[in-house]
Parts: structure tokens; C-alpha cells; sequence
């Protein structure tokens, strides 16, 4: 279209006189043509790179304003201040809730989010306990956490009564965290969960992201359609994906567009996390707001928590146990990722975590690495980002992923035969580089509930027998209504007697919090609660709640200036009080 335009309007501008031939008017033409293409292509060339640096620009702003982190959830409280109002507390810490009927489910709502500098939103997450394959290194590859096994101590136990008091001293264990009689680490074990995210080049979503969209196009009209009117898609099935040009092909000036991509995956620890280890950030805006104290919502929903080392207060480059934890998950090559990024010129990049150069495995994620050479600063301990404590990088060659490319020229002088001097010539080698980012959700533990099933009822494949078929909905007196058995969707296996309280203040967005009739194999109808993974598992007796989920999400805002003098602000109030949190 372009061209044929250009055509037209040259036409009309070369005068053709009578004196000249027809064959000297087709050479001007097509001369003309060619400079006034070439002077097109440039400017389009010039125009695509301008665009590029628009989008540099706003995401360099961004990155510079805060950290890698939750921003904000949707809003559902407001007030006469502005701390009455959602932040990232709402309900719940960043939209955090129970979908305890289901195996693997772990709820969580919407929420914005900036990566790198990157500002998108997500859908209502609700994401599994899956990681990254730890055999395969096909993209977005993932296999199902295993569970934790059900101590034998408990399974030994002959009646149900028996098998429940003994479980229950396992949780005190763990509540407790007293593992001389009990030792619960076995049984009771850690999970990172993580949002990553990184530009791909791939038109397809997820598979399990699911959006109310087929496309792209439709996905992103709905958004913006969202955002123009103010109105919510109910699904919350709608996720703000920017998208960027990555790069430009120097030879024909083709844009490569990429798009923003994110998904939620866990990565079981190798190593205890005590809870001890995980120490409540004070909350004012909502405390302040609800006259909540200090203790209430560390052991609520809104809690949120930092990964608390002892002897690393002040923040130097200093390789923590989370450090450590977090390199053992891996980017998007998955479990078998063994790469080593050459940064910029060749130069190798080694671990912080030892003191002699051991090269790093980019291939997992880190914040820190140690340079080749001393930088300009006298210093080989370099973080990733500017200023990004909170963003964690994995390199990766996963073809979906948008390469960077970088081109370094040099000048080499070359010998020309039957010349006496050399000559100098310009010798440009491109190399690309892929990466994805994270940051962390929260740990959460899974316990034994996840696979003890004392009344031994069957456990349905998906797709096999329905346990909720016909007008089976749970009930708990009617054996023709009770649930036929259990599958992942409705995973009742705890005696709903292991509980002594009700479920945690139930969220609207919550399913699986009360009681329900299952039958056993031999249809005798038990009364069964959920044992999907909860944030706060109803109360036990002799025992009390036990917290299973902590978010301990960086906050986008936190990485800006004032919120740093604020917390600061905080930490003085507290000691002048004589308090001394952590
Ligand atoms: C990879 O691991 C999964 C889960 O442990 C297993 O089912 C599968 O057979 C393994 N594949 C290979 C090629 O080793
Ligand atoms: C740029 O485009 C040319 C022509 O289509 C192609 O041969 C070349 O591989 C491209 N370069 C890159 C870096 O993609
Ligand atoms: C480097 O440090 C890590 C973490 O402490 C350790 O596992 C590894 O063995 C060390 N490597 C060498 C070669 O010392
Ligand atoms: C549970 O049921 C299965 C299948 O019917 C059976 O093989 C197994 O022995 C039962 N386990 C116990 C502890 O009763």
C-alpha cells in the first residue's frame, strides 16, 4: 500500500517534457523511485527505533520508581483516607485465599504487578503446586509436586480416633516447631512459590492461563475496554500483557515484536525454613485503619512476612539462606538448565556463593553474581538491575523466548596480499540473550493432610467416576446425596473431626470451608473436610491454628525513596516505644 502510494505521488511529480524520450522519463523515474524507497525505508527504520526507545523509556521510569514486586490488587474497601483504601491488603494479603476442596489449587485473585520494570496484570491467578519439569527441558514443561508422606506413626494406628490424636501431635510438632520427639521436617516440607515472567515471541497463551479471549487482539480489547469503562469481566479472566518491539533486523529494519507472558510455579526447598525464619512486616495502613494490633494480623490472612536472617540487617552483597534457596529453582530450561551467561565482551560470570571462582549456573535464578573483572567502582559483586533488589534472573534458550541482541564491533587490521601496509577493518559479531525474571509469592508448607485418607475412600482419576454426579452435592446425612468417593476437584480425605473450629473467616472468594458426607468404599457415609492447602487450617484442638501459607512478596512501592524512609520511620517509632521487632 505504502509503495504503490509513493508510486502515484511520483508519477504526478516527475514533469514529463516533449523532448525528452520515453526511455530517459523511465530511467529518472525508476532513479527517483529508488532514492525517494530508500529515504521511506530509513525513515520507517528510524520511526520503528524511535518507537523502541518510547517503550525503553517508560519501562526505565518504571524500573527507577520501585522494585520487581505486587503493586496493587483490586479494590474493595474504601474510606475517609486514603490507608483506608486496598493497597496490597485487601481481604487478604495480595488477594491470597482457600480453595481447600481441590488437591492442588492455591488461590489467589488478581493483581498488578511490576517485573523489571515491566508493569502488567494478572488474572485471577488460583495457580497449582507444580514445578518446572525436573527431566525435561521442553518449554513451560511441569510435573506435580509430590506430597508429603503420612508419618507411620500415624498410618500404624488401627482406629481413626487413634490415627487422628496422633496427627494432631504431629501438627503441635510442627506448630511448635519441636522436632526432638516428632521430628515433623520430614513430613511437613517448604514450597517457594514465584511469579515469573519474560518476553516471548509465541502467539499462543499458556495452556493453563485460559483467558476469556482466543486471541491476542481480543484479549487485549477487552482490557482496554475494561480500563476505558471501568467495568470488571466477572471471570476476572483477563490478564494486561504488554507488548514491545525487541528488536530491529539491521538489514531489512523488520521490527521483532514480543509479548509479555507470566505464569505462577512453586519449587519444593531442599532445606527446613523454620518459621522462626519468617518475621511479620508491620502493616500500618490496614492496622491503622482496623485498630488491629501487631499480633492479629500476623496471624491473618492480611499478614505479610520477610525472609529474616540473623547478622544480615544491613544490606551489602551478602549471599543469604534465600539466595541460596532461590538458585535452586530453575529459569525456563527447566531442572536439566546448565548455562553460564558470557555478560558483555566475554567475560565470565562466577557465584557469589564461594570465595574462589566457581562459575555461576545462569540457568537458575540469582540477583547476584560476581564479574570477571573489577567494574569501574573496584567492585566484582554485581547485582542484576540497577537498583532491583527484588528482581531474580535465569538465563535461557528456549526459542520462544524474544532474544536481546547485543553487536560489538571491533577494528582489525588486516594484511591485503601484494599490499605493504595492513588494513584496518570493522569486524561486528551479534550474540543474543535470553532471560526470564521472578520474584517470590510466598512459602507455604505442605503437611501429611494433602495425602492421609484414613477412612480410605477412593481417590477417582479425572475423568473416571464423578464423585459429585447426579444430585450428589456432600450432604451429610443423605447417603444418596453424599459424595461418591473423592477426585482433585473435590478432595475431602481429613475426618472433619481432625478440626475443632471452623474454617478461617471465610473469603467470598474461598470454596472448600465446611464440612461434607463422603462415601467410603463400603458406602458408609464419613464426614470429611477439605485437604487442599489452606492459609490458616481451622482450629485443632490442643494445638490451635496453624498458619500454612506466608506471603512474603516484595512490594512494588518499597523499592521507591520515600517508602524506604517510611518503614525507617517505623523501625524509630518502634524502638522510641521500646519495641524491638525484627
Ligand atoms: C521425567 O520425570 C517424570 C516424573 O518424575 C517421569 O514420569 C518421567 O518418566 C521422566 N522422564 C524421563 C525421560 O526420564
Ligand atoms: C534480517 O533479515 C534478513 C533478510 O530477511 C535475514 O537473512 C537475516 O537473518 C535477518 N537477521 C536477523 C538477525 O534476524
Ligand atoms: C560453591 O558454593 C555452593 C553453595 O555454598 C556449594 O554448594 C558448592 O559446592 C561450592 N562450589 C565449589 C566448587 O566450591
Ligand atoms: C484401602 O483400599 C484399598 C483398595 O480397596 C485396599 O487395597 C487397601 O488394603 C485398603 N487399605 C487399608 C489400610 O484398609
Amino acid at each position: 500500500m505504502l509503495t504503490l502510494s509513493v508510486f502515484v505521488v511520483l508519477m504526478a511529480s516527475a514533469s514529463v517534457t516533449s523532448q525528452t524520450t520515453v526511455k530517459d522519463v523511465d530511467q529518472k523515474l525508476v532513479e527517483e523511485l529508488e532514492a525517494r524507497l530508500t529515504q521511506l525505508h530509513d525513515r520507517m527504520a528510524k520511526l520503528s527505533r524511535y518507537t523502541m526507545m518510547q517503550q525503553f523509556s517508560a519501562e526505565e521510569r518504571i524500573r527507577m520508581e520501585g522494585d520487581s514486586g505486587v503493586n496493587i490488587i483490586r479494590e474493595d474497601r474504601t474510606g475517609m483516607y486514603n490507608y483506608y483504601t486496598t493497597g496490597h491488603v485487601g481481604n487478604s494479603m495480595v488477594a491470597i485465599h482457600d480453595h481447600s476442596d481441590t488437591d492442588r489449587t492455591i488461590g489467589q485473585g488478581e493483581l498488578v504487578a511490576v517485573m523489571n520494570g515491566v508493569s502488567f496484570s494478572t488474572q485471577h491467578n488460583d495457580y497449582r503446586l507444580v514445578m518446572a519439569s525436573t527431566n525435561s527441558t521442553d518449554y513451560h514443561a511441569v510435573e506435580d509436586i509430590p506430597f508429603p508422606e503420612v508419618p507411620k506413626e500415624v498410618t500404624d494406628k488401627l482406629t481413626v480416633p487413634d490415627q487422628i490424636t496422633e496427627m494432631k501431635q504431629w501438627f503441635k510438632a510442627f506448630s511448635d516447631q519441636d522436632y526432638s520427639v516428632r521430628d515433623y521436617r520430614k513430613y511437613f516440607k517448604p514450597v517457594l512459590c514465584y511469579l515469573e515472567g519474560t518476553w516471548t515471541l509465541t502467539d499462543s497463551f499458556d495452556q493453563r492461563f485460559e483467558p476469556e479471549a482466543n486471541s491476542w487482539e481480543e484479549l487485549t480489547n477487552k482490557v482496554r475496554y475494561s480500563a476505558y469503562t471501568g467495568t470488571k469481566f466477572q471471570s476476572e479472566k483477563l490478564a494486561h500483557l504488554p507488548t514491545t518491539m525487541m528488536s530491529m533486523n539491521s538489514t531489512t529494519g523488520e521490527p521483532q515484536y514480543a509479548r509479555w507472558n507470566y505464569r505462577t510455579l512453586c519449587s519444593p526447598l531442599k532445606e527446613d525454613v523454620a518459621l522462626g525464619d519468617l518475621r511479620p512486616v508491620d502493616e500500618l495502613s490496614y492496622r491503622v485503619a482496623t485498630g488491629n494490633s501487631r499480633v492479629f494480623i500476623s496471624n491473618d490472612r492480611r499478614g505479610r512476612f520477610v525472609f529474616f536472617e540473623k547478622g544480615v540487617k544491613s544490606w551489602s552483597p551478602i549471599y543469604t539462606k534465600f539466595d541460596r534457596l532461590f538458585h535452586t529453582v530453575p529459569g525456563m530450561n527447566n531442572g536439566p538448565a546448565d548455562l553460564n551467561q558470557g555478560s558483555s565482551h566475554g567475560n565470565k560470570v562466577f557465584s557469589v556463593a564461594n570465595e574462589t571462582d566457581v562459575l555461576l549456573n545462569t540457568g537458575f535464578y540469582h540477583r547476584m553474581f560476581k564479574a570477571e573483572k573489577r567494574g569501574a567502582m573496584g567492585l566484582r559483586r554485581t547485582f542484576r538491575g540497577f537498583n532491583d533488589p527484588t528482581l531474580w534472573v535465569a538465563e535461557t534458550t528456549q526459542e520462544e523466548v524474544a532474544p536481546m541482541p547485543l553487536t560489538s564491533c571491533k577494528k582489525v587490521r588486516v594484511r591485503i596480499p601484494n599490499h605493504r601496509h595492513r588494513h584496518v577493518v570493522k569486524v561486528c559479531e551479534t550474540e543474543y540473550s535470553r532471560f526470564s525474571y521472578a520474584f517470590p509469592l510466598e512459602i507455604l508448607y505442605m503437611t501429611p493432610l494433602l495425602s492421609w485418607n484414613p477412612y480410605n475412600i477412593s481417590v477417582h482419576e479425572e475423568g473416571g467416576v464423578d464423585p459429585a454426579a447426579g444430585a450428589r452435592s456432600g450432604s451429610l446425612s443423605n447417603k444418596a446425596e453424599a459424595y461418591d468417593g473423592v477426585n482433585n476437584k473435590h478432595y475431602y480425605l481429613t475426618p472433619a473431626q481432625f478440626f475443632s473450629g471452623t474454617s478461617d473467616p471465610a473469603d467470598p472468594m474461598d470454596s472448600g470451608t465446611g464440612s461434607v458426607g463422603v462415601l467410603d468404599q463400603s458406602g458408609d457415609l464419613k464426614v470429611t473436610a477439605g485437604s487442599g492447602t489452606r492459609v490458616i487450617l481451622p482450629d485443632i484442638q490442643g494445638v490451635g491454628k496453624v498458619r500454612l501459607r506466608y506471603p512474603i512478596a516484595p512490594i512494588h512501592g518499597e523499592g521507591n525513596t520515600a517508602y524506604k524512609e517510611l518503614n525507617a520511620l517505623k523501625t524509630k517509632l518502634w524502638r522510641e516505644n521500646g519495641l524491638n521487632y525484627q
